[in-house]
């Protein structure tokens, strides 16, 4: 693996999932109206993609459970991509009513954690999610397919590159996706790993949009992207305030940060389109809507060169110390 650690100015595309993945496993209820102004703020940050909800049962995800609301009160800002989670030919259908520009389905490349989470084997979930396919071509919806556990899963450990290889050629080669999603629900992915993964894809599959999606449950999502990028790999999902996480998965954490993310691809000189600021400033507000604090170091600490004002005795210990010197050169 050989990083490139300054990289010319390149694009980077983000896709925000702070509103599904970040909200779906929140006790509280955030108010509809408060993710309708959340999702505004982020469009107007400059996201490439929101994910905006999940059309799931809403006895499985209560706090996405306005889902309809959402997605057709949010304001579209063009060039903007709204997408949304379906599990199901059910969710596709209130999808599809509600003017989703992108149906993101969602199957698991672990039978384990398919079972746990979408109560299906993965067959039955991909008999239905080609049916869900023909939906949306229909109705001229575009396709990306999430595959959780790419890169381990909780209850099988790993999963092998060949088994998560074999189902994106079902969903890109079969059923025509757009879009592939590689996603480390789990926080399993390390460096190398993904570096493979993604080399292996991209080869594969040229003309498909790869997007990686990492949890920060273990310390390496930043690893994890840069290795993504080194990789060749262009876009990745990322949550305000590193919100979020598997329902479904024992001790699951929250999604790489947004803020965190596109501060550090500032610095290294990719260009993310997305105006930080306007996010830190959206992330802010999280705690008091869902009623605890966030992981984002940004938020805490601010941008690296946001500065702090010296100590209140700043001055006097510069005259004694200037005093000390010129004493002591006297
Ligand atoms: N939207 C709304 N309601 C749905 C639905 C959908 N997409 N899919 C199922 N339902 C409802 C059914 O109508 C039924 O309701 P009822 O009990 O009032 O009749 C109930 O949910 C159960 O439906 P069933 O078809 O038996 O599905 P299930 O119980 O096997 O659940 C899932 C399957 C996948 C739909 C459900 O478990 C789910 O939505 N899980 C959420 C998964 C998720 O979001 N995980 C985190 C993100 S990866
Ligand atoms: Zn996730």
């Amino acid at each position: 693996m050989n990083m490139v650690w300054n990289g010319n100015a390149q694009g980077v595309r983000m896709c925000e999932v702070g509103l599904r993945d970040g909200l779906q496993v929140e006790a509280a209820f955030v108010p509809t109206a408060e993710k309708i102004a959340l999702c505004n703020e982020l469009s107007r940050a400059g996201m490439s993609k929101i994910e905006v909800t999940a059309f799931v049962s809403p006895q499985a995800i209560p706090a996405l459970r306005d889902a309809e609301v959402v997605l057709r009160e949010i304001e579209r800002v063009p060039g903007v991509v709204y997408t949304a989670l379906v599990p199901n030919v059910r969710g596709a259908e209130r999808a599809i009513d509600a003017r989703a520009d992108e149906m993101n389905l969602v199957m698991s490349a672990s039978e384990s954690h398919n079972l746990a989470n979408l109560r299906m084997l993965r067959e039955q979930s991909f008999r239905a999610l080609s049916e869900v396919a023909a939906l949306a071509r229909q109705a001229g919806v575009a396709v990306n397919v999430s595959l959780s556990c790419s890169f381990g899963c909780p209850i099988e450990g790993d999963v092998a590159d060949a088994e998560v290889l074999g189902w994106c050629a079902r969903f890109v080669d079969e059923l025509g996706a757009a879009g592939v999603t590689l996603c480390d629900t789990t926080g399993m992915a390390w460096p190398g790993q993904v570096h493979a993964l993604t080399r292996a894809f991209l080869q594969r599959w040229p003309g498909t949009g790869l997007t990686l999606h990492f949890h920060n449950t273990r310390g390496m999502g930043l690893a994890n992207v840069l290795a993504g990028i080194d990789a060749g790999a262009r876009r990745f999902d990322a949550s305000i305030g590193g919100i979020g996480g598997c329902p479904y998965a024992p001790g699951a954490t929250g999604n790489v940060c947004s803020e965190e993310i596109v501060h550090a691809l500032d610095l290294m000189g990719y260009d993310t389109g997305v105006d930080l600021a306007r996010v830190i400033d959206a992330a802010r507000r999280l705690p008091a809507l869902i009623g605890h604090d966030i992981p984002s170091q940004v938020v805490k600490a601010g941008r690296r060169l946001d500065l702090h004002a010296p100590p209140d005795d700043f001055a006097a210990t510069h005259e004694r110390a200037l005093a000390r010197e010129q004493a002591r050169t006297r």
